[in-house]
């Protein structure tokens, strides 16, 4: 690949002071922890994960190698220890969760509470019979319940799964398929843009031929609630409200030694093909990574109350809130629906009724809030520190941000992880070390990345290549769910030796990583990954459709946006209630949050000689009207011209 040159002349920016005064270490302990983590990983991780609580110490700090290690094997603890009980002997007033909806609820949740609700849920779920290494579905928004319920399936071991409330009842149902959950746990509704998310219902379809689930908990935080009036649909003898399923279990239930390597939970991730996989990560590896990243990435202090805007759905919420955030004792605020809502002056208001002083989001939230206008701008006097990860940081936000929010004075700390490797490796040490405008930070200390050209040999300083991690570290995603040949296949096969992540990359000669587009079918939709090929399939499961192509479009608030392109079966007729439909049928079969920017029928698709569609030269039509680059390959060069006229002119 040729030389990045998306780095050039960006400044390195320092750790602001008032973060530098928190640093837990000197700048010159930093750089020797991050020259001696480089050489001896294992060390580092050893020393990280004796800040936690264990019941027995590990007997090998790491087993075997990349597709089949174990790291800290045979060590006992338990996650819920760690977030919860820890923090009770001197902090159980402080405030965990200052919960919001975007109606105006409002709760408040100390540590005391949350460990109370932790215990009766993990004590009502053993009671069922529920035991170590069973699944347990979990359908709800970022309400304080959900925080319970992960904790109380890691006290007892049970492998929990997060479907985010913005999936079709089809794409819960694939998913309840694959983890078969012997319990699911869910919202009545949510609340989002004033409308409500019907949970409960959505989850009745998706139920459907699922025959592993015996009971369905909901939490009711719709019914008889001051805006909206809700009535929760419930099946006799399957389902049963929150309330009644703790009610005469206490505060206190004892957690169950785990395994570091016991599987914590699964998560859906899309990829290359048209089924999301389920990613295994264990609980105790996870932990220690989430713990470590919180550590590095946001230097969390007592006095901090802290913000982490992403959905309990997608991996970021569990690293950086509900395990990483927790099992540093945080106060934590935890905001249900949407926060430009009735305007973006809503988001301000949150800043400002909770004084937050660190906050964790993605670019497209900056973007919006940019767009916004600075007229809304207020209470963001107490920011110090804005972490980012999910998606690429523009360096106009990245100045927009750094001189309008905090009076100037917040640290901007972009990072970069995926849901595989269940923490953001590249960051900051906040308070430390600098970073640069639109660039994910260095690696952190525990990591061995390399980034490699095609033959799998390492690039040289500035070149962009493969980006790959060479050495197993405690939050890597172990397996996949019922298809342990597939992880081998996605993540292992590229590179022999290596995890492939599948993104293009740089390091700069400051160390410093960039990250500039994915090399596969996936495309980020304001911080969400989505595999073109999932909506691909979710066009040609209708009748009307014979062949489907999805292709991302930059977007100024979104990063990019799907597009799809659809040929007709013979006999079908274009018109634009079809579009309107097909449109309706992924947000039907995938979710809404992937809704194309717009379908079009086409006659014909540029193909290469062995038929497939050539998806890079779609979207160069789109975007700039014509196609560039090598159109060697292609067989039909008609099918330009064609889809040309069809387009009429470029979107931009
Ligand atoms: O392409 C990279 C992009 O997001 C992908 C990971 O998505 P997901 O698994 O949903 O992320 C969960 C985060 C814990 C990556 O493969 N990505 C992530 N961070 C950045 C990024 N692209 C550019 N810059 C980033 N900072």
């Amino acid at each position: 690949m040729e030389e990045a040159a998306v780095f050039k002349n960006k400044p390195l920016v320092a750790p602001t002071a008032k973060l530098a005064q928190q640093a837990p270490l000197s700048v010159l302990e930093a750089s020797r922890l991050l020259e001696s983590a480089r050489n001896d990983p294992l060390s580092y991780w050893e020393d990280i994960a004796e800040e936690l609580f264990w019941y027995s110490g590990w007997n090998h700090t790491l087993e075997g190698e990349l597709g089949n290690f174990r790291y800290f094997a045979g060590g006992l603890s338990n996650v819920s220890v760690n977030c919860v009980d820890r923090h009770l002997s001197q902090h159980a007033n402080k405030v965990a969760i200052f919960y919001e909806r975007e109606d105006g609820l409002r709760e408040v949740w100390s540590y005391r509470q949350l460990s109370a609700e932790v215990n009766r849920f993990a004590a009502a779920m053993r009671a069922m019979g529920i035991a170590k290494g069973d699944r347990v579905a979990i359908y709800m928004s970022n309400i304080p319940e959900v925080f319970a319920v992960i904790q109380a399936c890691y006290r007892i071991g049970a492998i929990y799964s997060v479907s985010f409330a913005g999936f079709s009842a089809e794409a819960v149902h694939d998913r309840l398929l694959d983890s078969q959950p012997r319990l699911v746990v869910v919202a009545d509704g949510s609340l989002r843009r004033g409308k409500v998310v019907p949970l409960k219902e959505t989850l009745d379809q998706a139920l459907e031929g699922i025959g592993s689930v015996e009971k369905v908990v909901v939490v009711p935080r719709l019914e008889g609630s001051r805006v909206v009036d809700h009535p929760v649909p419930m099946t006799e003898g399957r389902d049963v409200f929150y309330a009644d399923f703790v009610a005469g279990f206490g505060p206190e239930f004892p957690a169950e030694p785990i395994e570091a390597n016991e599987p914590g939970f699964i998560i859906y991730t899309s990829g290359t093909t048209s089924k999301p996989k389920g990613l295994v990560h264990s609980g105790i590896g996870f932990l220690t990574g989430a713990y470590a990243n919180v550590k590095w990435a946001l230097n969390l202090q007592p006095d901090d109350v802290y913000w982490c805007t992403a959905d309990v759905g997608w991996l970021t919420f569990p690293i950086f809130a509900l395990v990483g955030g927790l099992a540093h004792g945080a106060t934590l605020v935890a905001y249900e629906g949407a926060v430009d809502i009735p305007n973006p002056g809503r988001f301000y208001e949150v800043l400002g009724r909770y004084r937050v002083n660190k906050l964790f989001t993605a670019p497209t939230l900056l973007r919006m809030l940019r767009r916004a206008g600075d007229s809304y701008l207020e209470h963001t006097q107490d920011l110090e520190l804005i972490s980012l990860v999910g998606e690429p940081l523009d360096p106009e936000t990245f100045y927009w941000t750094k001189d309008k929010l905090g009076g100037g004075q917040v640290f901007v700390n972009n990072t970069y992880g995926q849901t595989e490797t269940g923490t953001a490796w590249a960051s900051a040490l906040v308070g430390l070390t600098p970073t640069k405008p639109g660039s994910c930070g260095h690696t952190l200390p525990g990591y061995v990345p390399e980034v490699v050209d095609e033959q799998g040999l390492p690039v040289g300083v500035g070149e962009l290549g493969y980006l790959t991690l060479k050495e197993p570290f405690p939050s890597l995603a172990r397996t996949i769910w019922n298809n342990p040949e597939r992880y081998h296949q996605t993540y292992l096969s590229r590179f022999s030796g290596r995890y492939f992540t599948a993104d293009a990359a740089a390091f700069d000669e400051d160390g410093q990583l960039w990250v500039t587009s994915r090399v596969d079918d996936v495309i980020n939709v304001a911080g969400h990954r989505i595999g073109t090929m999932e909506l691909e399939a979710a066009l040609t499961n209708h009748p009307a459709v014979s062949e489907a192509a999805v292709v991302g479009l930059p977007d100024p608030i979104k990063g990019s946006v799907p597009l799809a392109f659809v040929i007709l079966r013979a006999g079908q007729q274009k018109s634009s209630e079809l579009e309107t439909e097909l449109s309706e049928q992924i947000a039907q079969t995938v979710g809404s949050y992937a809704r194309p920017q717009r379908v079009i029928i086409s006659s014909t698709f540029p193909r290469t000689r062995s038929g497939k569609i050539m998806r890079r030269l779609l979207r160069d039509l789109m975007v700039e009207g014509q196609v560039s680059g090598d159109v060697s390959a292609l067989e039909n060069p008609e099918a330009i011209e064609n889809l040309r006229a069809e387009l009429g002119s470029p979107t931009k």
